[in-house]
């Protein structure tokens, strides 16, 4: 299968240097060898675009400002940051042009395509014709947008409010949680990642992404992680740890339950199948709300549902959104249930830019956009052949310890022993950075960062799954 895209180079056979993993490989990827057994090397497929010369700044003048004008936590990927000045659905190109395959969709947020035209259009419309207006005014965009959201959602979760990133959203979901309760206690899982202002670091739980400032009412319950969890893949045996939180670590009454349903930034681990319906019934029975974080599970990524938490078969009570929704436009939401919004209304809620019109119209064109073309039906299809792929180079390289997730939501995870699960942070970076220089752009997650995330734009076909894992093979084959 592999071999149909590899491309055959003759005599003049190119070798990879995958040793010399501190030298960007971008002039040396290949080369002639005398002695080299792979005749083969992946061949990234057609794309019928080419971006305009760029004359701009190079990529050491862009580096240099940035270090001297920007914050120092801002770190970036590759040894060699990878400088980018163009992009065009599923591709990104640098400043000589160069064309990647972005199989990461910047951190599973460009959903339609990268300047997808309808979307893009929409934007510009839009901008000339009113770029901001308050909320306190009536403007179109907005309830449009709101109607579309709503007409997605299940049940009565009908009322929206807008935010501008995922972070916002889920402080406004755990305050409504709070406020609608009369409790402060929120239980959500180990290894999730939720934001990063006060409440929603203090739900997330990686220690990469909390500082040490306080955070409190906020309790961990086990992830129900198939792969390194204690009860393997049997959901209802996790789901009696919230129980013991409620009944140990509390008054007996929450606020609510936050989760993914499959965990992004943690290494995409989906939750153990029959997790949610056992906790939201706990939640539920002690007054607490249920919030389905959507971030990244939301707006038909993972394929066979529209909303990650589809297939857990539950209605929350609250659904948080962002990434996706906007296509990279500064776009987030809450949406929930007219009675539970209600307890907003004796202060309100103020947000400057929540719901601009050019961003809600962003948002509708993306959901046009899906459903015109049948994105999250390609996300289903071609997100289950790459998975089954990449299931195939599993059996292949001893490296790869898991392959999980669903759609366009898919993770690898890279381990040194199998029996052990010793992460593999090093030959991670090291995958991810010849792949680079191969021309696939994939995300790394986890605590240990040793698991790759994919989650391209669901535009991603067949043709770049094959590209992506035959890559992927090339470089493990070669470690
Ligand atoms: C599941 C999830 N929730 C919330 C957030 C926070 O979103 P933002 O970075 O837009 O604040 C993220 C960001 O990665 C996320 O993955």
């Amino acid at each position: 299968m592999l071999r149909q895209i590899f491309e055959s180079r003759g005599s003049a056979l190119l070798r990879l240097r995958l040793n010399q993993s501190r030298r960007s490989l971008t002039k040396l990827a290949y080369e002639t060898a005398e002695n080299d057994h792979q005749h083969f090397v992946p061949k990234m497929p057609a794309f019928d675009y080419k971006p305009p010369p760029y004359d701009g700044p190079s990529a050491a003048e862009i580096l240099a400002k940035r270090q001297r004008h920007l914050n120092p936590c801002m770190t970036y990927l590759y040894t060699n940051p990878l400088y980018l000045v163009d992009g065009k659905m599923q591709y990104l190109f640098d400043e000589s042009g160069r064309r990647y395959l972005d199989a990461f969709g910047c951190i599973a947020t460009v959903s339609c395509g990268h300047c997808h035209p309808q979307v893009l259009e929409a934007i510009l419309n839009q901008t000339k014709k009113l770029q901001h207006t308050t909320a306190l005014y009536l403007n179109r965009p907005i309830v449009d947008f709101a109607e579309a959201l709503a007409s997605k959602t299940p049940g009565d979760l009908n009322v929206v409010f807008f935010t501008n990133s995922g972070t916002e959203a889920n402080e406004l979901a755990l305050l409504i949680a709070r406020l609608h309760t009369g409790s402060h206690d929120i239980i959500s899982l180990r290894n999730g990642y939720h934001g990063n202002a006060s409440a929603t670091m203090a739900a997330t739980a990686q220690r990469n992404h909390k500082y040490n400032v306080v955070q409190t009412g906020i309790h961990h319950a086990l992830n129900p992680d198939p792969y390194r969890g204690i009860h393997g893949s049997d959901g209802p045996k996790y789901a009696k740890d919230v129980d013991e939180i409620i009944m140990y670590g509390t008054s007996g009454r929450i606020a609510g339950f936050i989760s993914e349903a499959i965990q992004g930034v943690g290494g995409v681990y989906e939750l153990a199948p029959g997790y949610l319906p056992e906790v939201y019934n706990s939640v539920r029975k002690v007054g607490g709300l249920c919030i389905a974080d959507e971030v990244q599970s939301g707006f038909a990524r993972t394929g066979s549902h529209f909303w990650g938490f589809e297939a857990q078969g539950v209605v929350p009570d609250i659904i948080t959104l962002a990434k996706g929704i906007g296509n990279g436009v500064p776009l987030g939401a809450v949406v929930t249930t007219p009675e539970i919004a209600k307890v907003m209304t004796s202060h309100g809620y103020l947000n400057t830019f929540g719901g601009n019109p050019v961003s809600t119209t962003a948002g509708l064109a993306v959901l046009k956009v899906i459903e015109n073309e049948k994105l999250q039906q390609n996300a289903s299809t071609v997100g289950t052949y790459l998975k089954n792929q990449l299931l195939d180079l599993k059996e292949k390289h001893e490296i790869i310890g898991d392959v999980r997730g669903r759609g366009f939501l898919l993770g690898i995870e890279l381990v040194t022993d199998r029996e052990l699960k010793t992460p593999a942070p090093l030959e991670t970076l090291h995958v991810m950075e010849q792949m680079r220089d191969m021309g696939v752009l994939i995300g790394k997650g986890g605590v240990h960062g040793n698991i790759f995330r994919i989650t391209p734009a669901l535009c991603f076909t067949k043709e770049d799954a094959d590209f992506l894992v035959a890559t992927m093979d090339y470089v493990m084959s070669k470690m």
